[in-house]
This record gives C-alpha cells, structure tokens and sequence, in this order.
C-alpha cells in the first residue's frame, strides 16, 4: 500500500497549512490525502464571509484527489498547530469513511506530535451507500 510516506504526507500538509484561507476563525488546517498508486493531493481550509460555506482543509483535499483522478484514498494526515491533535470534524468524517473507508488516519501538529489512527475509530456505525 504505497500511499506516500506518513512523512511525506505530514509535510505536504504542513505546506497545504500555510496556505490556508482563514481570515475569520485564524485556525489554520491542512490535509493531505495518498491514494494507493502513491499520489498525493493537498487541501487547506478555505473560509467565507457567510461562515457556513467554508470548506474544511479535509474534504479539499479529497475533493482534489476525485477531481484530479485520483485511485483508491487509503491515507490522509491532518496538521493544525493545537496541542491536543485536531480531529476531522463531524462532516469530514462522513466524507473521509465514503471515500477512504477505513483508511489510516495521522493526526499532527507543529510540534512534531502524531496519532495514526484507524477512520473506524473516530466515525463508528456509518451511514453510506451500502444502506441504499
Ligand atoms: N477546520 C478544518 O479545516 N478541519 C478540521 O479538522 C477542523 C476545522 C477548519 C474549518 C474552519 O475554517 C476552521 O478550521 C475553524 O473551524
């Protein structure tokens, strides 16, 4: 399962980070996504004046990875500059277990801390397609 390194993938999203469009909430976040020919895509969040049509760096960079043709997503890392290592929020996780499924997880941060996690353990008992 190549996918990227988790180095290499905490990396891209650490530079995703810094590109960040945060003007409202100053959280700067960045995510980068592997597939498992060994791509990756990058996202950060982008934020709107109206709030709710900001766009968390997650599901930017899954969106991307699908736009760019991406093939299976079997990673992603998360980096935000929080001691306590920032989860996907509650929609990024419905988007993360439909186009990942139950792919690895890194959360990061600045300081050099990581968690590797499985999606499974932060979205137990999903809705997705297999219930249409
Ligand atoms: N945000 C993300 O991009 N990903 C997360 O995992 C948590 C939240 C963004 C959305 C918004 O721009 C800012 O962080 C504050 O919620």
């Amino acid at each position: 399962m190549p996918a990227g390194t988790i180095e290499q993938l905490i990396e891209a999203a650490r530079s995703a980070r810094e590109r960040a469009h945060a003007p409202f909430s100053k959280f700067k976040v960045g995510a980068t996504v592997g597939d498992e020919d060994g791509r990756i895509y990058s996202g950060c969040n982008v934020e709107s004046a109206s709030y709710g049509l900001t766009m968390c760096a997650e599901r930017v960079a899954v969106f991307r990875a699908i736009s760019e043709g991406a093939s299976k997503l079997v990673r992603i890392a998360v980096v935000a500059d929080t001691e306590r290592l920032t989860p996907p929020c509650g929609a990024c996780r419905q988007i993360l277990w439909e186009f990942l499924g139950d792919g690895e997880l890194i959360l990061a941060n600045l300081s050099g801390a990581t968690e590797r996690l499985r999606i499974s353990q932060i979205f137990p008992r999903p809705f997705d397609r297999s219930f249409l």
